[in-house]
């Protein structure tokens, strides 16, 4: 069974921090979502990765994840010269997938449960493919799927004006070689995209074996800044440890689950956990609050910060209050009258001075 990972794809939904960085790189509890991705695969033992990458952000992905032997496993990058769609990134993996099964996995996908017992029932069960279902609310945003009363899949469509039902479609897939057949026979989708839905529709319509299981536990597609702010959350809240490598001075609490990296500094502050905070940084005379990332080489001072996502190297001054916020790398925030509450989606480099 091999892995094929999509991390090409243009990152326009998370504009303007994906201007200048890949979405499927962008950190939840300071850990690249991409890193999860390829953690989940090498515990169900999928350990001959392909991953998928784009001209614009390739050469960040590669650096991220390297040859993949940190992760115990062995990455072959495919270049995807356009975003043409998840079939397509199928069709370009082809040479690498050869006529193995594989696990198809979004890169910018999150999910909190593994993936054995799915790859454990489509082996078992010789399935053609398997896919993830979960309710959602905005369902004209995802791929849905119908099912009938005896609970077999009828159809599937992608983006639907007037969904039938509210059930998306994880970005988790199994598939066997029959799918490169099935991408043969499908046309580009009103948003010129060969879809991996219309391909799933078509093994079904050809009487190939198409099995689904519902996904128990949450569900992030990070694309979305709110979404982003709630995998951030539910990652602190239920990975999270007690890791203090940094130094606390004698007028700090650092309260619960809080984990600070190497080389940074809290002085005459509170941290209440469960929050991180990155190596190199400086907390001085602030409040951390919980579900609080903050990347390496940040800087908070005189601030109150909660429930937000820092990238690196970002500075917050002299700010009462900063929640529910998103902020890129090397962004900057300073206060120099008096403001209360700041909510913020901020892109890299941003400098934000009231
Ligand atoms: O997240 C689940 C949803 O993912 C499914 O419910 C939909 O059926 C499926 O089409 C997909 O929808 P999105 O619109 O969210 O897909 P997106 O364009 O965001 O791409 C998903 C990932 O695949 C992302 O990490 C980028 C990568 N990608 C995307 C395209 C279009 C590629 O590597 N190549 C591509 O050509």
């Amino acid at each position: 069974m091999k892995g094929l990972v999509l991390s090409g794809g243009k990152g326009t939904r998370l504009r303007p921090i994906t201007h200048t960085a890949a979405k499927q790189l962008v950190p939840v509890a300071n850990k690249p979502i991409l890193y999860y991705v390829i953690e989940n695969l090498a515990r169900a033992d999928i350990r001959d990765i392909g991953v998928i990458i784009s001209p614009e952000t390739g050469d960040s992905i590669q650096e991220a994840l390297g040859d993949g032997s940190r992760f115990a496993v062995e990455i072959t990058y495919i270049l995807q010269a356009e975003p043409a769609g998840l079939a397509h990134a199928v069709q370009t993996a082809q040479p690498f997938l050869q006529e193995s099964p594989f696990v198809m996995y979004l890169g910018d996908n999150l999910i909190s449960s593994g993936i054995s017992s799915f790859v454990q029932a489509f082996q078992e069960e010789k399935l053609d493919a398997l896919i993830l279902l979960k309710e959602v609310e905005n369902p004209s945003q995802f791929g849905i799927a119908e099912i009938d009363a005896d609970n077999r899949l009828v159809r599937l469509v992608e983006k639907p004006q007037n969904p039938p039902t509210n059930l998306a479609l994880v970005g988790v897939y199994l598939f066997t070689p029959a799918v490169h057949q099935a991408i043969t026979r499908i046309k580009p989708s009103w948003r010129g995209e060969l879809e991996i839905t219309d391909a799933i529709q078509e093994l079904l319509q050809s009487g190939n074996r198409v099995g689904w299981r519902a996904l128990e536990g949450w569900w992030l597609d990070t694309g979305k800044k709110d979404d982003l702010l709630s995998a951030n959350t539910q990652v602190l809240d239920e990975w999270s440890v007690r890791e203090i490598l940094g130094e606390v001075d004698e007028d700090s609490r650092v309260i619960g689950r809080v984990s600070l990296g190497v080389g940074s500094r809290v002085s005459n502050s509170t941290i209440r956990g469960p929050a991180v905070i990155g190596e190199h940084c400086l907390i001085k005379d602030s409040f951390i609050g919980p579900f609080t990332s903050i990347g390496d080489h940040s800087r908070v001072e005189s601030s109150v910060i909660e429930h937000s996502v820092l990238l690196s190297g970002v500075g917050i001054f002299q700010v009462d209050r900063l929640e529910d916020s998103l902020l890129g790398r090397h962004a900057r925030v300073a206060r120099h009258n008096r403001h209360r509450s700041l909510q913020l989606l901020l892109g890299d480099d941003t400098v934000v001075e009231f």
